[in-house]
């Protein structure tokens, strides 16, 4: 609406499933002023270097690992992106996986569907209690500090381990400890993953990280899929090296390894972190408002990343 009234506004789907390549992205941005990109757009160096009249790309995510920045700052292309409005359903839902999985929800809702209810029994689907238990935070930054908040609430115990040490107030509120990644993947029973997706994270999480977990500890990612190496994710937990994971990010999505798809103690599901209508619509605004600020030839453009 914002951008209608002053714009023409075009809308193409460019996924996967549509042929979400790079050939397609120029054909549909070649003449554009400004683009919304979403996270599985691939905005390369290619992209970039065939739309002579784009001046933003404004990414409706605050991950931006689609995006070649440094190639978009050389041909001074604003990219923005839309951090903060999406922490607390991003924390939320971290909860909700972690919670689930801890409490086998999806099995019991399984167990129930298939008229496997009888009655009440004492040694069915037992789970994890979360008080006491070790939560090991990669990346504290908004998100992951989110998380942290919501998780003392539950009792549970916060390591983290980022490339920026939080301030030692947000330490001290949270009695969050910074540790190495090697102390994180041993002391934690939950380990969450809230690290931006780049070289030095790419399979940060596969089978020697396994390894150095807890057999009864639990993985969530709600952050990106290759992340963790998908395939050690599938073996470690088919060996029953890890107890449980929760899924929200794959490595090449929408594409989910089949050793998760028939695993019952990994929970899946499509990439859904941000989907609250209050996070989504201040996500769509933020991208107007990046959009007009830019074309508007305005010097303070909100959200840039460069
Ligand atoms: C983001 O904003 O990067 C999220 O992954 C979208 O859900």
């Amino acid at each position: 609406m914002l951008l209608r009234a002053s714009h023409e506004v075009k809308i193409f789907d460019v996924g996967p499933d549509t042929g979400g390549d790079e050939d397609r992205m120029i054909s549909i941005v070649r003449d554009a002023d400004a683009l919304i990109s979403l996270l599985d757009n691939p905005v390369t160096r290619r992209v970039l270097s065939s739309c002579p009249d784009l001046k933003i790309v404004a990414q409706c995510a605050v991950g931006y690992d689609n995006i070649d920045l440094e190639a978009a700052e050389e041909r001074r292309i604003v990219v923005t992106h839309t951090p903060g409005v999406l922490t607390d359903a991003t924390a939320d839902f971290t909860l909700a996986l972690l919670l689930a999985v801890a409490r086998h929800v999806c099995e019991a809702d399984t167990y129930v569907r298939d008229g496997h209810f009888r009655r009440w029994e004492t040694l069915l689907l037992h789970g994890m209690e979360l008080r006491g238990k070790v939560l090991g935070i990669v990346g504290f930054g908004r998100i992951g500090q989110a998380v942290a908040r919501r998780a003392l609430g539950f009792g549970m115990k916060i390591v983290y381990h980022s490339r920026q040490r939080a301030n030692p107030t947000t330490e001290r509120m949270m009695s969050a400890n910074h540790v190495s990644m090697d102390e994180l993947l041993t002391a934690s029973d939950v380990v969450s993953i809230h690290c931006p997706l780049n070289e030095a994270s790419r399979h940060l999480i596969g089978a020697s990280a396994f390894s150095r977990m807890k057999s009864t500890a639990l993985l969530i990612n709600t952050g990106r899929g290759p992340i963790v190496d998908e395939a050690a994710l599938a073996k470690a937990i088919q060996l029953g090296e890890l107890a449980g994971a929760g899924i929200d990010v794959y490595e090449n999505e929408p594409i989910v390894h089949p050793g998760l798809l028939e695993h019952p103690r990994v929970i899946l599901t499509p990439h859904l972190a941000s989907a609250t209508v209050e996070a989504r619509t201040a996500m769509a605004a933020m991208c107007s408002e990046a959009i007009l600020a830019t074309l508007g030839g305005n010097t303070e453009i909100p959200y840039r990343l460069v």
